[in-house]
């Protein structure tokens, strides 16, 4: 087999056999295809599409370069969530202990932040002591005792994955569905679970920029996951506007308490329970109304924070910081952004928004920049709010004062102020399981 007719069989927009995906992804992560001719398959693909057959094979091959993980040494059934990025989503941190106080097991590996999207280990390590680092056999063994455990991605989980991302990010083939689908569940059946929930992302933050997109992407990943054996539902939840008022490491692990205390944002709120009803549900827990009322009432009763400190302890935190968020580190700096004219805010260009937040200093501009936990913004007027000239739409915080400038430009290109009040974007907007497809 030779890669240069692979190349030229995609490139004329025929399908590509189980033994072709296998051999190009097989050569790629063993260093045997040069950068050259997998950027060359790659843009192929990019133009002339895949099918759900080949798409499934692309992501078995990259699931089965590196480690599975076999979980059968946890008891019980285990579920994981993905989203497929956005700013100011913490959801994972409010979900998991939800999930985990009603009984199913988390044993979850989560990603850092990517581009202008925030990442649950950055967040997670924003907790002193928090460690996300641990061997198999220690991560087994902490959700054994404590029913949950949130760390990194493991060296060897999806290799191929990791490198053929890196030559996407870079050769301008990221936002293809059959190449997003495969990175993401190859990762995800790779991790082990049982059940798999999804937490597609649409809107001006997100990787899907409208519906049809989104419900497209969330319904090949199901069905790659349910042909794996995996239970599987996909949500497509919004991302035109940030989730809940924080963004950056340390106030979204603060709002999130809120929320598991019963407080916080409205959509946050909304938002968590429903991925947890779904989880719950994927775990067999009853019907979704029944796990949404599991799920309520975990926060209502307390248990779902009691399972974050039990978490954050048993991965080597200090909770103390959990039970009085006041002990968090503060940024030095802070800046109030006025709204430039009266009216509505009629739109919220969210990847700005959250690559304002990268700029002060809450996610990394290279592969080794140190993240500034405190950093961040604090939104204080969202799409449908009416505001008057010189009202602060948000706050900047920062431990380093000459990203105010920079940050404070792009978060006000960021937002139009309108005449009219916009209508109200669902907050979930469809949902996608392996017998339907409801757009809402
Ligand atoms: N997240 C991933 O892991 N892969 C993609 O291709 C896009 C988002």
């Amino acid at each position: 087999m030779r890669m240069y007719d692979i190349i030229h069989k995609k490139r004329q927009g025929q399908h590509l056999t189980k033994e072709e995906i296998k051999f190009f992804v097989k050569g790629y992560a063993n260093d045997e295809i040069p950068d050259y001719q997998a950027a060359a398959l790659l843009m192929a693909i990019f133009f002339m599409d895949m099918n759900i057959e080949e798409t499934t094979e692309l992501t078995l091959a990259m699931a089965h370069s590196g480690d599975m993980v076999d979980l059968s040494p946890i008891s019980g059934i285990k579920v994981d969530k993905h989203s497929t990025g956005g700013v100011g989503d913490k959801t994972t941190l409010v979900i998991t202990p939800i999930v985990a106080s009603c009984g199913p097991k988390i044993a979850k590996m989560s990603g850092r932040g990517l581009g202008h999207t925030g990442g649950t280990v950055d967040k997670l390590e924003s907790i002193p002591g928090l460690k996300t680092s641990f061997t198999m056999e220690e991560f087994f063994d902490i959700v054994n005792k404590t029913g949950i455990s949130v760390i990194g991605q493991s060296g060897n989980l999806a290799p191929a994955d990791k490198k053929l991302y890196a030559l996407r990010d870079v050769t301008a083939t990221i936002d293809k569905i059959p190449l997003i689908a495969s990175s993401i569940m190859s990762k995800k059946l790779a991790a082990g679970s049982d059940c798999i929930l999804l937490d597609v992302k649409c809107g001006s933050g997100a990787f899907m920029k409208d519906i049809e997109s989104a419900v497209e992407l969330a319904s090949i990943m199901v069905n790659i996951a349910e042909n794996a054996g995996r239970r599987c539902t996909a949500l497509v939840t919004d991302m035109d506007v940030p989730l809940g008022e924080n963004v950056g490491n340390i106030l979204e692990v603060m709002e999130a308490i809120d929320v598991m205390r019963g407080h916080g944002p409205e959509d946050l709120r909304h938002e968590c329970i429903e991925l947890s009803a779904e989880m719950l549900h994927l775990a067999g827990m009853g019907s979704l109304d029944e796990c949404r009322n599991l799920a309520e009432n975990s926060i209502k009763t307390g248990k779902a924070f009691d399972k974050f400190v039990e978490m954050v302890e048993g991965q080597g935190g200090d909770s103390s910081y959990v039970t009085d968020t006041s002990k968090f580190e503060k940024a030095r700096y802070t800046h109030e952004v006025k709204a430039l004219k009266s009216g509505y805010i009629v739109d919220m260009d969210t990847e700005k928004c959250g690559t304002s937040a990268v700029v002060l200093g809450a996610g990394r501009k290279t592969m080794d920049s140190v993240i500034d936990f405190a950093a961040g913004l604090k939104i204080k007027a969202k799409i449908g709010d009416c505001v008057e000239e010189g009202q602060t739409i948000a706050v900047l915080l920062t431990n380093n004062e000459k990203s105010l400038k920079e940050a404070e430009k792009l978060y006000l290109e960021a937002i139009v102020i309108g005449d009219v009040k916009p209508e109200k974007r669902l907050q979930v907007m469809a949902r996608v399981d392996k017998h339907t497809k409801t757009i809402y």
